[in-house]
């Protein structure tokens, strides 16, 4: 097996790693950025095309105002202080979720960001903020409909269509899902872009996660036989 083209990953620990060493939840949402540093530079020089990390669930709004409020500021200030060094000049930055809920500023951030990346080339990192699996699904639906009202005409309504109306319909399906923090779940994050996704779970929170882990995790991948239903790893003798 070869390096996973897509690989997806749910950066799960951050609280807890805070809470071990007596710091506020937001430090670890915090060292939780340098991990995605580090990890970004590794998959670069591993040559993976295309990221997507989970950065915000709709489930998120739950959590104490003050957190949900953090984690939105958090957000917007790296992409605005640290775009420069997080995504050079090679990597396009893509925000999947739903936008409504989110603070005007915030869209505007997330709109120059795209922009300003749109013509990269060499890798593609997905962002998934205020993003939630079954959500995506009913707003795949939604535009469906919405385009069938408007005169569009579909012989059928098949597997690629829905994946045409998809938050990015450009990014491969997921090989690789990445949950570290030591759950044992999928949380709604990509549900259909994961359907063959071979799922990678390790006890490390994701502050102590860095570009070490990912590789171990790909070194996992490389070793498993794919077969997506049939006898044999597709394209595989
Ligand atoms: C899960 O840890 C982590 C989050 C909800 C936020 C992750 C966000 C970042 C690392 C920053 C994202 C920024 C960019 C630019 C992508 P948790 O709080 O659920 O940890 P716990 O399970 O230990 O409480």
């Amino acid at each position: 097996m070869s390096i996973p083209s897509h690989v997806g990953i749910i950066m799960d620990g951050n609280g807890r790693w805070a809470k071990e060493r007596g710091l506020p939840r937001r430090e670890g949402h915090l060292a939780g950025i340098d991990s995605l540093e580090s990890v970004l530079r590794r998959a670069e020089k591993l040559g993976i095309p295309c990221l997507t990390v989970y950065a915000f669930s709709t489930e998120n709004w739950k959590r104490p105002g003050n957190e949900v409020k953090f984690l939105l500021q958090l957000f917007e200030e790296t992409l605005m202080n640290r775009a420069e060094d997080l995504f050079r000049n090679n990597i396009k930055v893509k925000v999947i979720g739903r936008r409504d809920g989110l603070p005007h500023g915030l869209l505007r951030t997330i709109d120059r960001i795209e922009e300003k990346t749109a013509g990269n080339r060499d890798h593609i990192l997905n962002i998934a903020f205020n993003y939630g699996g079954r959500a995506e699904i009913a707003h795949v639906v939604s535009r469906i409909i919405q385009d069938i009202e408007e005169g569009k005409e579909f012989r059928q309504i098949d597997e690629n269509v829905i994946e045409n109306y998809l938050y990015n319909p450009e990014f491969p399906e997921v090989e690789l899902l990445i949950r570290t923090g030591g759950e044992k779940r999928l949380s709604n994050f990509l549900l259909w872009q994961s359907a063959y996704a071979e799922l990678y779970f390790t006890e490390k929170y994701w502050p102590d996660f860095d570009g070490d882990e990912l590789e171990k995790a790909i070194e996992d991948f490389k070793k498993r036989n794919r077969r997506f239903g049939g006898l044999k790893e597709k394209g595989g003798e």
